[in-house]
């Protein structure tokens, strides 16, 4: 009888070993079947950046991101002048941006990005004419760039 119990419970610890293993190798296989699929179905061209250019682009788009926000905020209170300034440094043809755009190396991005920068020159000539709708929808022309770009490359 004792040995009989010695046994199940070996026979016991075996199984649950067994199942939970099992379960851990299921798991490490769909984890890994959605990383393939990530990085298959991204279709997006990659520029191939560096950890600090990753960094620095990131880093810059974040500030694209708050530069569109404070536009709306700026339309929003009718403050036009301020908004047409905002527009030029933040998101227009500055020397910065110019160089940042060639500096990754692939002439259709940066093609893209000047195309976007002329947006925003245009977007903040039309912010001084101080017409809300025509701001309002230079500003939508503007954001198409960021959509077009963000579909085509990636890091
Ligand atoms: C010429 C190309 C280009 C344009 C134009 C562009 N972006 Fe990006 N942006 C990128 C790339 C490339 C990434 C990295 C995406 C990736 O690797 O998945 C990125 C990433 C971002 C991120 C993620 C930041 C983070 O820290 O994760 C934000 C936010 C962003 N862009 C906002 C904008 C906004 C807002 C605009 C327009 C006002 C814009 N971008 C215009 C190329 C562009």
């Amino acid at each position: 009888m004792k040995t009989f119990i010695k046994y199940s419970i070996i026979t016991l610890l075996i199984f649950i070993s067994f199942t939970s293993c099992k379960k851990e190798k299921e798991v490490i296989t769909i984890i890994e079947t959605v990383r393939t699929e990530e990085t298959t179905n991204d279709s997006r061209v990659s520029l191939k950046l560096n950890d600090m250019q990753k960094q620095h682009q990131l880093s810059n788009m974040r500030s694209h991101l708050e530069a569109v926000q404070t536009l709306i905020t700026l339309i929003a209170n009718d403050e036009f002048d301020k908004a047409s300034k905002v527009a030029y440094s933040q998101l227009g043809s500055t020397t910065e941006m110019k160089l940042m755009c060639a500096s990754f190396g692939n002439k259709k991005f940066e093609n893209m990005g000047l195309n976007f920068h002329k947006d925003a020159d245009q977007l903040s000539e039309i912010l001084k004419t101080k017409d809300k709708t025509k701001s309002l929808q230079a500003l939508s022309k503007t954001m198409n760039s960021c959509i077009s770009c963000h579909a085509t490359f990636r890091q």
